[in-house]
């Protein structure tokens, strides 16, 4: 009889024929995990929002980092949250602020963990926006200066990457310039080059206290119905000097990931939030789905979508699950 069909399940036979055809693979390496570090002393408060998710204060990072290391991750993400907040956000370039702190403790005790610094205002800020305000408007390139600034505060402490997330006008131009006349000439940036303004940051604002005090952050992130907006945001990156472009939020922006990768040839990196991260503990914990199986193939699905890194809080698990299938 002639043959009408093909016989797709010839490759689905075995675990073995189905693993000799598999085309993604998760790796430790793929991930970056982010951390809260709190100002203060005594703090290990986990993020009610976000279970599993702690915020630490310096004295109880080594029993963190060590953690980390154990599980093989190799890249973190650093947040901080400061004890005082004023108009200008100055902890964030502040010698002493909380993350050039940490990021000091890492490099000596952790050289070799790759840290990658969040370079943005909100967490110290005490009206909550990425950049400065007057009245009710959040100035663009009035902003740029106290980046710059932060960038090369985190440069000068160590870090390795330095990704601004505050979608400004032109932060890569004046990051690049700035590190480069500090000497930072070899330090990469990582930006947020595609950042919508979405409601999947809500668990997120509570674990870094950075919730704007007013309006919202739609003049400065993209509207999540766009997609040719997002090829804009990229080639402006590109050209003014990006290393590394981050799409942002992951799971539903899958389609502007497959974008980036197909158009532009630098490292792409989906960030997993908050929200999508309490979805699945939320479901988890309810018995409602498989949390391992679940965010195992949630997390293949953004590196066959075209993400080349993912950062994500499911980091430790996803470790520690690729491990135990060795
Ligand atoms: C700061 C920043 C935010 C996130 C990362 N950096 C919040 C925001 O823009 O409101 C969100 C991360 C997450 O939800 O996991 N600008």
């Amino acid at each position: 009889m002639e043959q009408q069909f093909n016989r797709h399940r010839r490759l689905r036979s075995s675990a073995s024929m189905r693993s000799l055809v598999r085309e993604n693979h998760l790796r430790p390496e793929d991930f970056i995990y982010p951390l809260f570090i709190y100002e203060g002393e005594n703090i290990r408060n986990e993020v009610s929002s976000m279970p599993g998710v702690f915020q630490v204060s310096m004295d109880n990072l080594q029993a963190e980092m060590e953690e980390i290391v154990a599980h093989g991750i190799k890249s973190v993400l650093l947040f901080g949250i400061p004890k005082t907040k004023d108009a200008c956000g100055e902890q964030a370039y502040h010698d002493h602020g909380i993350v050039q702190v940490a990021t000091r403790y890492i490099k000596e005790k952790f050289p070799e963990i790759i840290i990658v610094a969040d370079t943005c205002l909100c967490e110290y800020t005490d009206h909550g926006h990425c950049g400065v305000v007057e009245g009710d408007k959040v100035l663009n390139d009035e902003s740029l200066e106290l980046l710059v600034r932060t960038a090369v505060a985190q440069a000068k402490a160590g870090a390795d990457i330095i990704a601004p997330s505050n979608m400004m006008d032109g932060f890569v131009t004046a990051i690049r310039a700035g590190l480069d006349e500090a000497g930072f000439t070899e330090i990469p940036v990582m930006s947020y080059a595609v950042k919508y303004a979405s409601a999947f940051y809500g668990p997120f604002r509570e674990a870094a206290e950075g919730a704007p005090q007013f309006g919202d952050r739609k003049t400065y992130q993209m509207d999540p119905a766009n997609r040719m907006e997002a090829f804009r945001e990229a080639e402006s990156d590109v050209a003014e000097g990006a290393d590394f472009l981050i799409v942002k939020p992951g799971m539903p922006y899958l389609d502007i990931v497959r974008d980036m990768k197909n158009n532009f040839n630098l490292p792409i990196v989906i960030y997993n939030v908050s929200g999508e991260y309490a979805m699945i503990k939320a479901a988890a914990q309810n018995d409602w789905i498989d949390e391992r199986k679940t965010v195992l193939e949630m997390l293949v699905g953004m590196k066959r979508a075209g993400a080349d890194l993912i950062i994500t809080y499911h980091a430790k698990d996803a470790c520690r699950w690729l491990k135990e299938e060795e």
